[in-house]
């Protein structure tokens, strides 16, 4: 099977009240680890590769690591740009196979963002890639960018159908308290379901995403904690929001910090426990299970995909 835009698994899961998990993928142990649970419970995938993961890992190898993934497993896999900045990167991950891409032009006014977004748009439908948008803005890091809460903003419900008509986006992605990174909340988990409720009802049947969505993981962050590490007050949004939000309008929910921790707490407590190891294998191997575990808990209890594929 080739890769697959997100068309069809957006429009099942919207109807079956499910959401696709969207995972941020920058090596091999990650793709194989991600890829080995959705095979083991059949579910549909969306990997993304931000702008900072394809500098890193190079995006002829990504793609061609994804490729293998698909061979491997046989299933249904989107390749999706993760935040785009700009028409040429965007433009590059298509000409360079992607299936789907992110135009975040949620940082500017929003007549420019329309801009750039119709332009991306444009290009994208003509070689028969998909498009996802934002309009709000999150708090937390991505890339080298650093959203301070004073510069986050709710999604308005009043422009989500003049965006979506004038662009022509595929699916749209909204701020409604969730945050990047691994400090999301500092009191109480508040996300703004009203403002997805409002969302909803002006753009029926359309697929929302939702970012900033990890649940930053207790047990991770403990391991973390007890081996070395320093992360107080990590905190993430609650899994029971999640699947209130796969429920709704959501269908895609973009999960990285959730890997990233998975993968650092596993490798401290490998070193923890065998100081004279430097085998790669030796620790890439347990953090690339608990990835996998990390992953078939999130398809099966959070999203709801399992059997989707
Ligand atoms: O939204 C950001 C993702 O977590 C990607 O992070 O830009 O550091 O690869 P990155
Ligand atoms: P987290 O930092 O919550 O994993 O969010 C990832 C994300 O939104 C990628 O675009
Ligand atoms: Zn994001």
């Amino acid at each position: 099977m080739p890769l697959v835009t997100s068309t069809e698994m957006f429009k099942k899961a919207y109807e079956g009240k499910y959401a696709i998990g969207a995972f941020n993928v920058n090596n091999m142990e990650i793709i194989q680890g991600i890829t080995e649970a959705a095979k083991e419970v059949n579910a549909p995938l969306i990997l993304q590769v931000s702008a900072g993961a394809r500098k890193y890992a190079n995006h002829t190898y990504l793609v061609k690591l994804v490729e293998a993934a698909i061979e491997e497993t046989g299933l249904p896999i989107c390749l999706h740009l993760d935040h785009g900045d700009s028409f040429e990167l965007c433009k590059s991950c298509i000409d360079g196979g992607f299936t789907s891409v992110m135009i975040d032009g949620s940082h500017l006014p929003f007549e420019e963002n329309i801009k750039l977004t119709k332009q991306v748009v444009d290009y994208a439908h003509s070689k028969g890639v998909v498009v996802e948008g934002e309009l709000g803005r999150l708090a937390g890091i991505e890339d080298d960018v650093n959203v301070s809460e004073a510069d986050a903003a709710y999604t308005d419900p009043n422009q989500v159908e003049e965006f979506v008509a004038k662009t022509g986006v595929d699916s749209l992605a909204i701020a409604i308290g969730t945050s990047h990174g691994a400090y999301k909340f500092k009191g109480e988990a508040k996300l703004r379901f009203d403002i997805l409720e409002e969302i909803e009802k002006r753009l029926p049947g359309f697929p929302i995403v939702l970012h900033g969505a990890s649940s930053v993981m207790p047990e991770y962050v403990e391991m973390i904690n007890k081996f070395g590490g320093n992360m107080p007050g990590a905190k993430g949004v609650p899994e029971d929001m999640l699947r209130k939000a796969a429920s709704m309008a959501v269908c895609k929910i973009n999960i990285d910090s959730d890997l990233r921790l998975a993968m650092t707490g596993t490798i401290r407590k490998y070193f923890a426990e065998n100081p004279s190891h430097f085998d790669p294998r030796q620790y890439l191997g347990p953090a690339r299970s608990a990835i996998k575990e990390m992953v078939k808990h999130k398809i099966v209890n959070v999203l709801g995909c399992d059997g989707k594929a």
